[in-house]
């Protein structure tokens, strides 16, 4: 049974990518995959110092005593890894960038978690044009993410909406949300 771990990085728990993140879990969930989802704007998680302390040979992790301790377990058991963000400024949410950030302590060289993980992304940003919005921008940085982490780009789902909750409308994105979700937690 796959685990499926969601992130999501709006601070609208009722917003956009968090209803996006919905689908994918109950597609998940339907195909048979254990789903836990983390709203990252609710915890306390420091940004990146820098220290490098996560890469000396005696290192155990991150010394940032914070809530990201308890998500690095979560993002090790994980077989897939959904990012949700809406665009901000451009490009992913802040709270999902700090998040990431500290992925740093858990992914780079032999210490790397996430080699061989499916990684997905659900975007959601309100002007019509990807490129315009920013969103490509973030798609982007998601392609490098998952090449720089040898982890397998599972999926892309991403639109335009900007009142909170306004992407139910659409059926086609939601519909492809959820049909993402049943092959993640049935694609071998
Ligand atoms: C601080 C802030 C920055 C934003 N920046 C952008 C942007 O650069 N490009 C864009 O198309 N939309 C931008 N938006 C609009 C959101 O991406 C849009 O409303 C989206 O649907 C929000 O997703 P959510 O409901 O999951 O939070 C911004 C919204 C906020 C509050």
């Amino acid at each position: 049974m796959k685990i499926v771990l969601i992130l999501l990085g709006s601070p609208r728990k009722n917003g956009n990518s968090a209803v996006l993140a919905e689908q994918v879990g109950a597609g998940a969930s339907s195909g048979g995959a254990t789903v836990k989802s983390i709203i990252l704007h609710d915890l306390n998680i420091k940004p990146c110092r820098g220290c490098r302390n996560c890469q000396k040979e005696e290192a155990n992790g991150c010394v940032i005593n914070d809530d990201m301790q308890d998500i690095y377990p979560l993002l090790r058991e994980a077989d897939v890894i959904v990012l949700a963000s809406p665009v901000y400024w451009f490009t992913f949410s802040a709270q999902l960038k700090l998040c990431i950030d500290r992925w740093y302590a858990v992914g780079i060289g032999e210490r790397n978690i996430f080699a061989g993980k499916e990684l997905a992304l659900l975007l959601v940003y309100a002007d019509s044009d990807p490129f315009i919005s920013g969103g490509v921008n973030a798609l982007r940085s998601f392609q490098d993410i998952c090449r720089y982490l040898n982890a397998k780009m599972a999926g892309m789902v991403y639109g335009s909406a900007r009142e909170e909750g306004e992407i139910r409308n659409n059926h086609e994105i939601m519909e492809k949300a959820f049909r993402l979700g049943v092959e993640l937690a049935t694609r071998c």
